[in-house]
């Protein structure tokens, strides 16, 4: 069976979750759900980055060790996922006993292979532990990290490097090639770009730092919170015969690591590479950055309260394309529901299940739909191109398309007015369009799970009206 691995960047435990966090991870799952019907053996990595400086500075405000706080959090993670219907294979902790001894292992291997120092070199820097990451004078503004707005902390200590520089040019060439693809094609330029502006070797360690796993080599440091991180995923691929991820989902601002810092490491234990590596946008909430400041962090609960399970997952993903930035309101999400959700596709479900009350339609099947494949388009056949969509990670257009279909089956029912026939006649028309229902059921499937096994049940059988799948706001 083929295979598909995809992961999600796992999310620091120091903030509870957020939509933030909720997007990238519903669209992984889309995609896991959507190699799946097609047959692949897909497998969903999702989880919570536990250690650095971050973490230990949350659990001291609270009062806590960081792995109690660390546990408390990453346990609210798991039920927001699990709340969500994110169909994962593992969720994985980096404070997990094999995650320990895989990372020990990984920068045993990298010490042994000479790509890290010997010894440690002396290191003076900035730090913004919001980021978790040394910040150059130029990126600061006015003395603060600009998206912190935070003063960066004046590091002095000696730090193990690992010899990045060493991996420009072969990174240079897998990326141009697209053996490591780097998609969109904006963010694949951008990183060529940072590319050949140079690179520089990077600390990996920490000697102050006590959260942290210590060097395999020294055990008088801990590792450098993102290195260790990012082989999380090898830690689930490795033990699993699933190494390599077929595709690294993660926002715009840690593509660097992915692209840049992860491959190296890979490249100097001689280990499988990354196939693709996809970079989605941000999203503002009315126009602002989400903030805790600003007090308009939205929770994936207050979505769910609102629109339901496959309702949040839906107006995440219709309402601007995945890799662009984009803007969230409620009145802008009341009215993708509403207009979609509950007139779109639920009018439709409810005004066939009432034409069908009384006759009997024979369970058909959908795979070989009259009504939506006789539909010509300009570019092709729609299932065709939703498939296109999706594995170029466009939903808003893979949703747009199901949605044609929608229209289009509405159309045929207001042409045809089966509400004026009768006997064979109506059974005639409304098998099309039940049939039609059946097809764009399945295509329905990775994004709305539970809406869709309500669909295949209704339409299976005697057809009876229910509740509405999703109540008007
Ligand atoms: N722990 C690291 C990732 C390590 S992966 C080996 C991390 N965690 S995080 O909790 O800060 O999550 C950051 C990710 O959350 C971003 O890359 C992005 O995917 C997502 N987002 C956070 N806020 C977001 C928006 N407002 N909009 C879209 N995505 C956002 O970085």
């Amino acid at each position: 069976m083929n295979k598909f691995f995809i992961t999600t960047p796992i999310y620091y435990v120091n903030d509870v979750p957020h939509i933030g966090h909720a997007y990238p991870t519903v669209a992984a799952d889309v995609l896991t759900r959507y190699w799946k019907c097609k047959g692949y053996d897909a497998r969903l990595l999702v989880g919570t980055d536990e250690h650095g400086a971050k973490i230990a500075e949350a659990a001291k405000k609270h009062n806590q060790q960081p792995k109690d706080y660390a546990d408390k959090i990453s346990e609210e993670f798991k039920q927001a996922w699990e709340k969500l219907d994110i169909d994962f294979v593992r969720f994985i902790r980096t404070t997990d006993e094999d995650h320990i001894k895989m990372a020990q292992k990984f920068l045993q291997k990298l010490y042994d292979k000479g790509a890290i120092d010997a010894k440690p070199r002396l290191y003076k820097g900035l730090y913004c532990v919001g980021h978790e990451k040394f910040m150059s004078p130029e990126e600061l503004v006015n003395g603060l990290c600009p998206d912190h707005q935070t003063k960066p902390i004046e590091h002095s200590e000696e730090n193990y490097y690992f010899k990045l520089t060493a991996y420009q040019k072969q990174l240079e060439q897998l990326i141009t090639s697209d053996t490591i693809k780097i998609s969109p094609q904006s963010r694949k330029n951008e990183i060529l770009g940072k590319i050949k502006q140079g690179l520089e070797d990077i600390s990996i360690s920490r000697a102050n730092l006590e959260w942290g796993i210590p060097l395999p080599f020294d055990c008088s440091h801990t590792a450098y919170v993102w290195i260790e991180a990012l082989i999380n995923y090898y830690t689930y691929g490795s033990q699993n015969n699933f190494w390599p991820a077929d595709l690294h989902l993660v926002g715009k601002d840690i593509l660097w690591f992915h692209a840049i810092i992860w491959p190296a490491m890979l490249l100097a234990i001689d280990e499988k590479l990354p196939k693709q590596i996809f970079a989605h946008g941000f999203f503002t909430v009315n126009g602002q950055k989400m903030s805790k400041t600003l007090g308009n962090v939205i929770s994936p609960d207050q979505l769910v309260e609102k629109y339901g399970v496959d309702g949040t997952r839906y107006v995440l993903l219709a309402a601007f394309p995945f890799g662009e930035d984009g803007d969230f309101s409620w009145d802008a999400l009341d009215r993708l529901y509403n207009a979609d959700l509950a007139n779109g596709l639920g009018n439709l479900v409810a005004r066939v299940a009432k034409l069908c009350e009384n006759i009997t339609i024979s369970d058909n099947n959908p795979s070989i739909n009259k009504l939506v494949t006789s539909i010509p388009t300009t570019s092709g056949d729609i299932t065709t191109l939703y498939a296109k969509a999706l594995e170029n990670y466009r939903f808003d257009e893979a949703l747009k398309l199901i949605w044609d279909e929608i229209r289009i089956i509405d159309h045929y029912i207001n042409n045809q007015q089966p509400w004026k026939l009768k006997g064979q006649n109506l059974i005639n028309v409304m098998q099309v369009v039940v049939d039609a229902i059946r097809y764009l059921n399945l295509k329905l499937q990775p994004f709305l799970p539970e809406t869709s096994e309500k669909i295949l049940k209704q339409f299976s059988g005697a057809i009876k009206s229910q509740p509405p799948l999703f109540p008007r706001i």
